[in-house]
């Protein structure tokens, strides 16, 4: 059987967004919305699995519903809604829990990374967070799910999980008149290296919410002001721009700036080092800023604009939430059939 194809994705709600954020994942999303059928969810639920405020929770999640439509994401033709809404999502997570083993979590390398050496004394929902991931992407039975790099080997896992979970009730699934791939195994869409964005201050550092330097990300909230500030004081070394990519190898801040360039005028890091290489920062940097300045400055204000207007927003996830709980709720009634729930 072939699946319908179908995109989903999903963004955490738990602090800023930033550059890296809409390079690496949610500018990527927008195209998709005409070509497939499109499913983008914040996933709150993931957010919590480390300690969030409440209302920073709410804040975050209008925010993260805000860049989805600010960056061209038309909520009428894509599902945008927020993962809590749709029940489905951890009643099929529960059936992963006991379909995963814990042997494959523990190999996460996002969870090593975060747990660190305080693994027994995390949360739970940590651990088996890439369990929740697979129900949000199974339950809509998504072919295609545009990821940043770090998120592959979750993809991995959840074509792990559905395998299983497709053998070990194939006699059931065969049993309810069922297609033997019940779940289809998904393929990652995994953004290019030119997509992932360093922090502006240390060209070998991932731009992240957590670094405790304001200056080190673009925030997508930053006004046209900060954003040429924070480019034009970039760290970077004393030469010149290389006329080839080879050149790049080793200058880690030249190369992330020519890849925020490239990413943001759609362009390839060869076709924007022929036409700035040999010239120097002080010509680089302000057509930079400018470039920054013209595309995300009108989305900055169009996102705190929406964030500030809760009705619509809550109104638009509500929606959302009715459209991907529909679908949800069919996968989940086999779901419950094939493992043998009494309904
Ligand atoms: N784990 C993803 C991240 O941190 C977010 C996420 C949750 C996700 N569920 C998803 C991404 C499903 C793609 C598909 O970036």
């Amino acid at each position: 059987m072939s699946f319908t194809p179908r995109v989903f994705s999903g963004i955490q709600p738990s602090g800023d967004l930033h550059l890296g954020n809409y390079l690496g994942a949610i500018r990527r999303f927008v195209p998709l919305q005409h070509t497939h059928e499109t499913i983008y969810c914040v996933v709150d639920m993931h957010a919590i699995t480390v300690w969030q405020e409440p209302e920073d929770l709410r804040r975050a999640t209008r925010e993260v519903a805000a860049a989805y439509i600010a960056a061209g994401i038309d909520p009428k033709k894509a599902i945008v809604f927020n993962q809590s809404q749709v029940v489905q999502h951890a009643e099929l997570a529960w059936v992963f829990n006991c379909i995963a083993r814990i042997g494959w979590m523990y190999r996460m390398t996002q969870f090593k990374d975060k747990a660190g050496k305080n693994s027994e004394n995390v949360s739970l929902g940590l651990l088996a967070y890439p369990s929740l991931m697979a129900a949000d992407i199974l339950l809509y039975k998504a072919t295609q799910v545009p990821v940043g790099d770090d998120q592959k080997q979750h993809l991995e896992l959840t074509r792990d999980i559905a395998a299983k979970f497709n053998n070990d009730y194939a006699a059931s699934i065969a049993a309810q008149g069922l297609d033997a791939e019940f779940f289809p195994i998904t393929e990652p869409l995994i953004a290019g290296p030119a997509t992932r964005i360093m922090s502006l201050r240390d060209g070998t550092r991932k731009m992240s919410k957590s670094d405790p330097s304001d200056q080190s990300r673009i925030s997508l909230l930053d006004d046209a002001d900060a954003i040429a500030k924070k480019i034009k004081r970039a760290t970077t070394d004393p030469e010149p721009l290389p006329e080839t990519l080879e050149g790049l190898s080793g200058r880690p801040e030249a190369d992330n700036l020519v890849g925020i360039y490239a990413a943001l005028a759609d362009r390839s890091k060869a076709e924007v080092l022929a036409e700035f290489g040999g010239k120097g920062w002080g010509v680089f940097k302000p057509a930079l800023a400018d470039l920054a300045v013209q595309q995300l400055a009108p989305m900055a204000d169009e996102m705190r604009r929406l964030v500030a207007d809760t009705t619509t927003i809550d109104a638009i996830l509500r929606d959302g939430a009715e459209r991907a709980g529909a679908i949800a709720e069919r996968t989940m009634n086999q779901v419950r059939s094939i493992v043998g729930f009494i309904r």
